[in-house]
């Protein structure tokens, strides 16, 4: 064999040989970024640089974030006459720092938001007006201190019941259906370039997305700017189908951009027959509800890989209206699925597992675009 010969021989091994192909530095944001963002939602331990585990995640797969609980009515403004800025400036920070689509959640909501919000100092309701004030004071304080630094606020999240109709809570009860057109235009004033959007769960019922359409095209008409509908997503290996959700996703392009702001799939017994994401839910734990303990069964793996491929591939078909895919949290350890509606069980809901290694099914998600 002539030396050369023998070169190009050896050469060509190395170049085949498997052990030799450099690591893929594939990320999730990276996989999807000529289509959309790919969120996260953070806790104050990600951005105020405790989570050592969960950051270094959060900086590699995410190109968006969303605060889980800092920028809530009772979190930043908890009393009257005080605002409490402290965690919601480290958030935009981090997003600021590592150059992220940064996400407000969320202004105006029935839940997380204290009593006297609605109540004067004796402790009456609040007239119509005394409370649009409120509402106006709230919105306004907190967009211009973030003014072309938030990029998109959830403006109003969950107004509507399942069935298409406007929920009953204190805002519709004081100032009535137009709280909405409301809270949209006190946020455009102060931040006429954010995206603003609606939000809120189960919107693959086919009621309650008529529902959304009618109410945001209602504000749409009257000059108010809607930038497009929030669809939450927390969803169950039992469901909701692909077709399902793409059917809401459908009707929601119409009126402008569509996000997934709080994607997770569930893996657990449901604990009621019907389950949305209504956080005053809650039902006691019962073994039988809490089985993966030790760990999820293959078959269960199978099956939330299976869920989470058919939703991203309806992401993927309807890319020219949907402009982020956000998770609900970073690692199935921090989720709020551990958390509701029964508290102390071991769930699996994301795509990091508790020791912040990528799942199976993460490795599947960023292969997916490119198998397009
Ligand atoms: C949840 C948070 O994840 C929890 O930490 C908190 O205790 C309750 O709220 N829909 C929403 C989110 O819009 O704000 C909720 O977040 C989950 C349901």
């Amino acid at each position: 064999m002539s030396k050369s010969f023998f070169l190009f021989l050896a050469a060509l091994i190395v170049t085949c040989s498997p052990q030799e192909k450099p690591e893929t530095e594939q990320t999730l944001a990276s996989a999807y970024q000529d289509y959309f963002y790919i969120g996260a939602a953070l806790n104050t331990s990600q951005y105020n640089g405790t989570d050592q585990r969960g950051i270094p995640i959060v900086k590699k797969h995410f190109n968006s974030i969303t605060p889980e609980n800092d920028l809530k009515w009772d979190r930043i403004h908890p009393q009257p006459n005080r605002f409490n800025f402290e965690e919601a400036d480290q958030f935009v920070e981090f997003g600021e720092k590592n150059d992220m689509f940064i996400v407000g959640h969320v202004l105006v909501w029935h839940s997380q938001t204290p009593d006297w919000v609605f109540e004067d100092e004796n402790g009456e309701e609040l007239s119509r007006e005394a409370l649009l004030e409120r509402m106006e004071n709230h919105i306004t304080t907190i967009v211009t201190r973030y003014k072309g630094r938030v990029n998109g606020w959830d403006v109003v999240n969950e107004a509507l019941n399942d069935d298409g109709s406007l929920r009953e809570s204190k805002w519709y009860q004081i100032i009535g259906a137009d709280f909405i057109a409301k809270a949209f235009e006190f946020a455009q004033a102060a931040d006429p370039d954010a995206e603003l959007y609606y939000n809120d769960y189960s919107l693959f019922l086919p009621e309650k997305a008529d529902g959304a359409v009618r109410l945001v095209k209602e504000i749409q008409e009257q000059g108010i700017k809607v930038t497009g509908i929030g669809i939450q997503g927390h969803y169950m290996i039992g469901g909701p189908s692909g077709e399902e959700v793409e059917t809401s996703i459908k009707k929601f392009k119409e009126l402008g951009v569509v996000a997934i702001t709080e994607l997770d799939v569930d893996v657990l017994p449901a604990a009621f027959q019907f389950m949305g994401a209504d956080i005053s839910m809650r039902a006691d734990l019962r073994d039988e509800l809490n089985p993966y303990t030790e760990g999820m069964p293959d078959s269960i793996k199978q099956a939330q890989i299976d869920r989470y491929t058919e939703y991203f591939e309806v992401f993927m078909r309807h890319r020219d209206a949907i402009n982020r895919v956000t998770t609900w949290g970073v690692t199935d350890g921090d989720s709020w699925k551990n958390g509701w509606p029964v508290s102390g069980r071991t769930n699996y809901a994301l795509l990091f597992d508790r020791q912040g290694n990528e799942k199976e099914v993460a490795k599947v998600l960023m292969e997916l675009p490119s198998k397009k």
